[in-house]
Order: structure tokens, then sequence, then C-alpha cells
């Protein structure tokens, strides 16, 4: 793994200047006349722009579409410079114009000012790593883009970040915790408790909960988040990851079923995301995502899915409250071309596991929007 322990740290925007400059973007984004002109329904020119229920959203291919990227980096001031390739140099720029093409449906396209209606007065809250933050940040310039005029908020701390659209009173947040069970400073450090997760607390009373959590689970060396970790009554200086993924999973899964009423709530859980690192996942021994400039074509990665996933599908169906998966991780595995590789404003070295913006995660964004309405 290439990033480190500052990703725990609140994100890099320049809070300050930000706020100052919002107004500013609100009223002169050119980028806004040009995202007003599509419809609410893109691609496949008229075949099948709904989506029925029969279809896999999550099976499908890439395919180029000149009316993408959703939005220009330049114009969205919500972007750390981790995720903003084009300004830290990416000199090529096709990766932005892939659009995600489900097999047997189009997706919607997104609508930002739809977006704002449905969801006027909600709380939306992003919870995990910074694969949350990169969600995050890719739906706000998404919503940002898309409408005029509009007055937006921040306010923010170590573990919580909040984007409030004030004219629709909705506030997206992201509340970042790596492993989503808590890390509970002991006597002998910083201990991983498997079935602890008082930071649920903080996830309460919301419309819609975005979890996602994997990454961190194999971290090793200073990356690791942790001394120690408490599985049951045992403290233990390590064990097998994906078990312990399993069992921190499973309190989260326990935490969802005891405090969510889902008449009020919707929760989703955003896949595993991957990384690539290693290039004879996809037959290209030598490579990584550094220099890569395509995607894979077709819908099979060669590599098959990480082992993460099982665990996280075998959690899910074990649940009493319905979770909807976004299952993005094949869809991801495709876009060997979409990380930052060196092109990043925050990492040094090959940055294989985030993702650029615009790029991937606003797919990711516009599947939870079909999912929202549809
Ligand atoms: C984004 O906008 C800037 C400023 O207008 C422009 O120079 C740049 O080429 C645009 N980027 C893309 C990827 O279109
Ligand atoms: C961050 O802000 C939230 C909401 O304002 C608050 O509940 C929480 O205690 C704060 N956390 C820290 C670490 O300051």
């Amino acid at each position: 793994m290439e990033w480190n322990a500052k990703n725990i740290s609140v994100p890099s925007i320049k809070w300050v200047s930000t706020l100052f400059l919002l107004s500013l973007f609100c009223l002169l984004n050119p980028h806004q006349a040009r995202a007003a002109k599509f419809p609410s329904v893109s691609g496949l020119r008229g075949k099948e722009s709904v989506v029925s229920n029969r279809c896999n959203l999550f099976m499908g291919s890439w395919v180029v579409d000149p009316s993408y990227p959703l939005y220009n980096s330049s114009t969205c001031p919500f972007i750390d410079p981790e995720f903003d390739c084009q300004k830290y140099g990416r000199p090529d720029k096709q990766y932005l114009k892939y659009a995600w093409k489900p097999d047997s449906c189009a997706l919607p396209r997104f609508d930002g000012a739809d977006f704002l209606k449905r969801l006027r007065g909600k709380k939306i809250m992003f919870v995990g790593d910074s694969l949350s933050l990169n969600m995050w940040e890719s739906l706000s310039c998404m919503i940002h883009t898309s409408v005029r005029n509009t007055k937006i908020s921040f306010s923010m701390n170590k573990s919580l970040s909040t984007a409030t659209f004030q004219d629709y009173g909705l506030t997206i947040q992201l509340y970042r915790t790596p492993y989503l069970v808590d890390i509970i400073s002991e006597k002998v450090g910083l201990v991983l408790t498997l079935d602890s997760i008082v930071a649920g607390n903080a996830w309460k009373g919301m419309d819609m909960l975005i979890f996602n959590s994997w990454h961190w689970w194999i971290h090793t060396g200073k990356s690791q988040g942790w001394d120690y970790i408490r599985d049951g009554p045992n403290l233990v200086k390590d064990m097998d990851r994906l078990e312990a993924y399993n069992k921190g999973l499973t309190t989260w899964a326990k935490w969802i079923d005891r405090n969510v009423d889902t008449t009020k709530t919707k929760v989703f859980f955003q896949g595993i995301s991957p990384t690539h690192y290693q290039g004879k996942d996809w037959n290209q021994p030598k490579r990584s995502c550094h220099g890569e400039v395509q995607p894979l074509p077709g819908s099979t990665y060669p590599a098959g899915l990480p082992p993460a996933t099982t665990i996280l599908n075998n959690v899910l169906k074990k649940m009493n409250t319905p979770i909807y998966l976004l299952d993005i991780t094949l869809l991801s595995q495709l876009r060997k071309d979409a990380h930052p590789s060196a092109y990043s404003g925050d990492h040094s070295g090959n940055d294989c596991s985030h993702w650029c913006l615009p790029g991937l995660p606003d797919t990711w964004n516009q599947l939870l929007y079909a999912a929202l309405t549809t």
C-alpha cells in the first residue's frame, strides 16, 4: 500500500478560501450551463431509457461517451489535491470519457437539481475511510455543477465534515472511521476492538447512510491503524485479517439491525473498491495502474473478485435490515486507468488505490442516484 496513516486525517481542502470562493463559483461556473442541457436520462438513445427491476445495474461494460466528464475539477471547490489528477499533471484525458453501460438497461443520467428536490430537508452521511471521502467529494461536485446560485456552507472537525446545500436544507456529511468498529486507546496502545462500535452514536438520525470499510483492514507496518486487536476476551498482536474484517463487519451489522429504523433511514454499503498495484491481476504482470490510459474491455476481470467481497456478501445476507449493496467492485476493477497514480497532489509515489475526480466515483454516485430514483 502506498498510502499511509495521514489518510485518517481531515481532508486537506482549503476550507476557508473555499468558503469565500463558493459564491463566485456558484455565479460563474460555466460548466453548469453545459450540465443543464442534458436530460436526466442518458445514453442509449431511446432504447431502454427506463431501468427495470430486472436490470442488474452492476453488470455491464465501459463505453466512450463524449458528454463526460460530469464536471470539471477546476470549477469544483470540493476536490482534495489527492484526487485532482488534471491539476497535478496527468497528461491524458481519455479516462474522463468513459460511461458505465449496464448490459440490459440505461443508467439514468445524474440530475443534481432533481437530487436536491427529492432530498430536500434530508441528512445523508457517508461513513468510512478515504474511499468514502472520494465518493463524498464526487457527489458534492456533481450536485454543485448542476445547480446555479445555490448557497453551500461547510463545517468540519477531525471526524466529521459537512456540506450543507442551504436552499434545500440538505446536508451531506462524511464521518471518518476506517474500520467502522472502534479503536480504543488503552494502556498497551491503540486497540482495534472488534465488538465495540460506540462511534455509531454519530450515525443516528440520518435519512441515508452509505458505509464503506475494507482497505485499512489489510494495512501493516506504519500504515496499520492500531497496535493490538481485541477479539472477544483476547488481546492479540495480530490475526487473520479477513477473519478480523468478518468480525468487525458483523458487529456493524448487529448495530444496524438494532439501531436503524428503515422506515426512516435508507442504508447503503459502498462495495469493496479494488486497487491496481499488481498487473498480474489483469494479465500485465509488469504493470501497475501507472501509465494505464484505458479500462479493460468487456465485463470480466482476470483475477476475479477479491475475497473480501465474499465476506461482505455473507454478512449482508444474514442481516434483518435490508441493505442496498452498491456492488461497484467489478466495474471498478475494470478501471485500471482511473487512479491518480503519480498525479496526486497529496501522495508521493504511485496511488493505485484512490480514484481521480472527476472519474470513477461519479459512476458510483450515479448508481446511488439510480437506486434512489428507480
Ligand atoms: C477544465 O476547465 C479548464 C478551465 O476552463 C480548462 O483549461 C480545462 O481544459 C478543462 N479540463 C477538462 C478536462 O476539460
Ligand atoms: C465534531 O462535530 C460534531 C457535530 O458538530 C460533534 O458532535 C462532535 O463532537 C465533534 N467532534 C470532535 C472530535 O470535535
